[in-house]
């Protein structure tokens, strides 16, 4: 495989283990402290959920890669839960941190909430493809 599409994989392991867990729970703390109400979305609530889309598209091209260069366990169970809670955590993400996100009358917790969530996803995400 050319040496470009290896390192879009290694990016995008070492973004989805230890990058964004760190900024998840960096992004709850400063949306937590920041907050004010009836402030304007925070830039942090409008480009995390992008960095998610990022990551979800670096390993949508290695995987697609990899189907045709005959990987064949990126299309088998258990392996295959990996890019579909990928997809899903991105959109999910988008919902929670979205101007219209169900947690918003939490309030000063809306965003440690949101985090919260997301938080779950990625870890599990990044265990399902480390084991599978
Ligand atoms: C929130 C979204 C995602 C996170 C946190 C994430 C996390 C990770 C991590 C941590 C690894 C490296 C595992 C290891 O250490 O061996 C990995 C590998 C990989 N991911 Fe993702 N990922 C996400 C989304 C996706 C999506 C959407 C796809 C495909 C459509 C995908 C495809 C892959 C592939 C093909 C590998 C390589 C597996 C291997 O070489 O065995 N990922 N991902
Ligand atoms: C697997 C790939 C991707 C998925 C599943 C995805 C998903 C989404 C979703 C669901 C939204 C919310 C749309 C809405 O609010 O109506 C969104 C917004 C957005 N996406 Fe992605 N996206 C992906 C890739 C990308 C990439 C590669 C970029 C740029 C590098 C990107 C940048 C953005 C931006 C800038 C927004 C608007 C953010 C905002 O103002 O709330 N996305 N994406």
């Amino acid at each position: 495989m050319d040496p470009i599409f290896i390192t879009i994989r290694n990016v995008h392991a070492i973004f989805g283990r230890e990058v964004l867990s760190v900024l998840i729970v960096a992004a709850a703390f400063y949306l937590a402290f920041t907050y004010r109400p009836n402030a304007p979305r925070s830039p942090v609530a409008r480009i995390f959920p992008v960095l998610i889309d990022i990551q979800a598209t670096l390993g949508l091209i290695y995987w697609l890669v990899g189907i045709f260069t005959g990987i064949s366990y990126f299309l088998s169970f258990p392996f295959i839960l990996h890019p579909f809670l990928g997809l899903v955590t991105a959109v999910v993400t988008h919902l929670l941190f979205g101007a219209r996100n169900p947690f918003a009358r939490l309030n000063r917790w809306a965003g440690p909430a949101a985090s919260a969530v997301v938080l779950v996803l990625v870890l599990s995400n990044a265990m399902i493809a480390i084991m599978a």
